[in-house]
């Protein structure tokens, strides 16, 4: 398996994840995303098909997006004096696997694999934290992987589209 983005490759290998939204964004949407510079997107595929893909884009964590409970909990992990109205963070905009491989653990290898990316690319733009807007179906997977909810347990109801998580980027830091 390798893990291309998608600027460099000429064709796409067959994908489907069971999620038609997901199918068309990689086929009809993702270049233009990143022609846009609105969102890279890179896949992971086989000899024969697409096994995943995710997009990448650069977001933030703000004081009004989340509710006082959770931010308060957020902040707590930063030191008093770097308190500011806004921490900086990483997106991840579409993250799908084929369903062919769903439930081998890939999805959780290329997530951790973001993670580590993000960590070793530092040095060029700072991010405290990885988002993403899940599913509610994929919100189990993303809390798996240590993601923490930004809305209360109380606040969700059937209607939600999807459900903001983060990532705290600081413990994958030895310093
Ligand atoms: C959700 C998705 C990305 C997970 O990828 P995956 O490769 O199947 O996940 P993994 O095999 O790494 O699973 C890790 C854990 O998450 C859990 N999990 C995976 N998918 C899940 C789902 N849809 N609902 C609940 N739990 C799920 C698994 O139980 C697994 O735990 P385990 O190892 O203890 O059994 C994949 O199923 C998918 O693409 N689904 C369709 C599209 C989608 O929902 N994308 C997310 C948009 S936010």
């Amino acid at each position: 398996m390798r893990l291309i983005d998608l600027d460099q490759m000429q064709t796409l290998k067959p994908f489907d994840c069971g999620d038609s939204d997901l199918n068309e964004f990689l086929t009809e949407d993702a270049r233009f995303y990143s022609e846009q510079l609105l969102a890279n997107t890179f896949v992971l595929e086989d000899e024969n098909e697409i096994v995943g893909y995710y997009s990448l884009l650069n977001d933030k964590i703000s004081q009004t997006t989340l509710p006082k409970n959770l931010w308060r909990k957020l902040r707590k992990k930063i030191p008093h004096e770097k308190h500011l109205g806004s921490y900086p963070a990483v997106k991840i905009g579409r993250f799908a696997i084929s369903k062919n491989y769903s439930g081998k653990g890939i999805g959780s290898y290329l997530i951790n694999g973001i993670m580590q990316l993000l960590i070793t690319q530092r040095g060029l733009s700072a991010c405290r934290f990885l988002t993403v807007d899940a599913y509610p179906d994929a919100v189990q997977f993303y809390e798996k992987n240590d993601f923490i909810k930004m809305i209360n347990d109380a606040d969700i109801t059937t209607e939600l589209q999807t459900i903001p998580l983060y990532y705290d980027l600081k413990q994958l830091t030895t310093n």
